[in-house]
Parts: C-alpha cells; structure tokens; sequence
C-alpha cells in the first residue's frame, strides 16, 4: 500500500494530509487525531451510503461513536440554512470544545461542514475526508470555509485550518466521469499557475484517464495528488488570508485563475448546468481569451490550455444554457460589489506565469466583445 503524507504549514501552525489507497480502512494517523470529546460526522447520503460504515467501522474499533448529520446534495445546499441545522445537530450531541467534526465528502461537505466546525463554540477540531478528486487537490486543504448567499458564492465564510487531512484514492473508484473532469479542470488550473513541472505531470494523468482506465489504476495519481497539493500549500503558506491587497504572483488571489468568469457562469445558471470544477474549466479558457486580447500572451497559451481542458472531458456547452454575455457581465459586477471590491482578473502570461489584472486595466469594450465571441463561439462547439 503506497502511503505518502505531505505537512501544510500555515503561520506556526501545522498538519498532516496522508495519501494513500486504503487510508480509510487502514488509517493510524485518524486514531492519532481523534480527539477525547464527541465526534460529528457530517457527510451527505450518497457519500454516507458508501463511505459510512467503513469510516464508523474504524472509528468504532477506537471505541468511538459518532453521531452523523448528513445534508442534502449540490451546491444549493451550501447554505447559512444548512451551517445552522449543523451546529444544532452538534449542541444536540453535546459535541463540547474538545469534539470533532469530521467532513466526509466533496467541496460542498467540506466548505460547510468546516463552516460550522469553525463557529461552533468558536472552533471545534476538524478532520476533513475528501471523496472528489476536486476536494482532495483543493478544497480539503488551505482552510477557506464558506456558504453562497443571494450576493453569490462563498460570500460568508472563515479561514480555518483542518487538523488533518486523510485521502484515500479508492474512494474515486465510485465518482461520476463528470466529478472527474471537473476535479481535473482545477488539477489543469494548479499546474497552470504552478508551472511547466506541475503541468506536464497534470497532463500525464489527463491522458491515462482518457484511455478509459479508471482514475484509480492511474500510475502516478498518489504522487500527482501530493505535487498539486505541495503547490497549493506552497501558496496558502505565504498568504493564509489572501491578503486583499495582495497583487504579485505570490497572492493567494492566483488561485481563483478561471474563477471570476466561473463563479458568474455558475451563478447565472443558477448552479443547475455546470459542475464547479466544470464551470473553472470553461472560466479558465475565457481568462486565456482575455489574456490574448490583452496581448499578455500568445495563442500557445490559449491553444494550450484548450487542448488540455478537451483531453479532461467534456464540459456542457454554454449554449445550452441561454446564458447571454450581459448576463454574465451583469453576474461578475454583482458579486463584486457585494463584497465591496474591483474585480480582478487572474491572466496569464505563460504556463506558470500568472498575473493579476484589475478591471480598470481592461477596457469595457474589450471585455464585452470577448464576451460576445467567447460565448458564441462555445455555443457552437
Ligand atoms: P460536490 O461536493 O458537490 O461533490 C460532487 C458530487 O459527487 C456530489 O453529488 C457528491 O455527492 C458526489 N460524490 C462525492 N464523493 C463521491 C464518491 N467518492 N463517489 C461517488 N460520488 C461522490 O462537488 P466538489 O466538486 O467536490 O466541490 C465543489 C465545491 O467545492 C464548490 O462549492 C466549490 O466552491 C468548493 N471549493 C472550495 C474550495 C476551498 O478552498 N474551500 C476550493 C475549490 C472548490
Ligand atoms: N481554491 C482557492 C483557494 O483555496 O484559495
């Protein structure tokens, strides 16, 4: 069993993200990090109904019991509603400040259920599980929590950091091809910003999981989780928060490469159409356009970036959706607002070369026509 674990540092704090096939049965480091107090599962019934007694088995071997709160599936449940039916389901446990809250699930799970791990009695110990390859490369680590609200998403949140991380790769075996690509389309966006090292092992993947092999039996996959996590980790070390003002290479802010238009395509179909991962893919091929027609950087990047988010899977079309450029536009401006800032744009200038660009840079009718074509042209592919 191929076991590797990679510690996250965050100020002067730190914890361990194990890797490895098995993990879930197998894990020494769970007993470790469990603590004294109650345990709450938090995980949704799909996830529950395959993962669950596996994780209640190995925690009852340690004696413990924990209760399990399962919330609904899909991004609409990452909800302020959903965060306070979770802490009262935690008082009714008389989960206690030495309890645990342990995420077992995708990024909606783990947003949420670390949302209320982090306000419960001011901060609850927090074991995070990820089953997407998404949440196992992202969202799992770096501590950002949060719920969408009417404004858009992720407007209220925390940074807490997990106390541990455990990812077992055999959990993939039962993910939708569609939770693949989106998982992917955030690898693709990582080993852009990361560099030609990190993308290059990316693509490996990509293909291997092309040839219809189960991401599973991908040689080299506990190894690309560990180097996409190092990347992540080597950011959210340097800029835990994301600093606002934060504008170099460095800024935790690169990370949302392929984000403003996401977020906005996401929101303006109402999270029905594209998964997030789905709708970063799409969001990170539209900042390539930009990046072009800014004359930041050449059609290599674009022709680049396209050839590997086609080999991820494929994306639902925009067209099918009806969503028009204003509504967009309309979408980002929102959002923006709302959280009392100028919209940045995270551009590239080459793979690993990432560059972050405030609106008042890019003139209106440019960004509009890039719109205008960007979404008419992918109604047609
Ligand atoms: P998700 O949590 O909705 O999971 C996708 C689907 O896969 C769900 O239907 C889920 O039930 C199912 N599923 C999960 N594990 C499975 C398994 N092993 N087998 C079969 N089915 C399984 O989506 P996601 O892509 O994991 O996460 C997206 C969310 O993560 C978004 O809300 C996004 O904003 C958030 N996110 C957060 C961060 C962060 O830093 N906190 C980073 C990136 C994304
Ligand atoms: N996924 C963006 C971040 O963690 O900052």
């Amino acid at each position: 069993m191929k076991r590797l674990t990679i510690q996250i540092r965050v100020r002067r704090e730190s914890y361990d993200v194990e890797v490895g096939s098995g993990l879930l049965v197998n894990s020494r480091p769970l007993s470790l990090e469990t603590p004294t107090g109650r345990c709450l599962i938090v995980s949704n019934r799909k996830v529950f109904g395959l993962y669950g007694q596996k994780l209640l088995g190995k925690l009852g071997e340690l004696g413990i019991e924990p209760g399990v709160y399962l919330i609904g599936d899909g991004e609409r449940f990452k909800s302020l509603r959903t965060v306070e039916a979770i802490v009262r389901s935690m008082s009714d446990a008389k989960l206690g400040r030495d309890g645990c809250v342990i995420a077992l699930g995708g990024g909606v799970v783990g947003d949420v259920a670390g949302f209320a791990a982090s306000v419960h009695l001011r901060g609850v110990r927090l074991i995070q599980i990820p089953t997407t390859l998404l949440a196992m490369i992202d969202s799992s680590v770096g501590g950002k929590t949060g719920v969408n609200t009417v404004h858009g998403k992720n407007m209220i949140g925390t940074f807490y950091q997990p106390a541990h991380v455990l990812i077992d790769t055999d959990v993939l075996a039962t993910l939708p091809q569609r939770e693949i690509t989106a998982g992917l389309c955030e690898a693709i966006k990582h080993g852009a910003l990361a560099g030609p090292d990190l993308f290059e092992r990316t693509t490996k993947v990509l293909d291997s999981n092309s040839q219809d092999r189960r991401l599973t039996e991908v040689d080299g996959l506990e190894d690309l989780i560990i180097n996409q996590l190092r990347f992540k980790a080597s950011i959210v070390a340097a800029d835990a928060k994301e600093d606002p003002a934060g504008c170099g290479a460095a800024s935790r802010k690169i990370l949302n490469f392929g984000h403003t238009f996401g977020h906005a395509l996401e929101k303006s179909t109402k999270y029905k159409v594209f998964k997030h991962g789905e709708a970063v893919g799409w969001g990170m091929l539209f900042a390539a356009e930009l990046s072009k027609k800014l004359e930041l950087a050449d059609n290599t990047v674009v022709e680049l970036l396209n050839d590997v988010v086609r080999r991820s899977g494929s994306l639902p079309p925009i067209g099918s959706t009806n969503v028009r450029p204003e509504d967009i536009l309309d979408a980002i401006r929102f959002d923006k607002k709302s959280a009392g800032e100028d919209t940045q744009w995270i551009l590239l200038r080459a793979i690993g070369q990432p560059v972050i660009v405030p609106q008042s840079e890019v003139p209106s009718n440019l960004l509009r026509s890039v719109l205008k074509d960007f979404v008419r042209h992918r109604s047609n592919s």
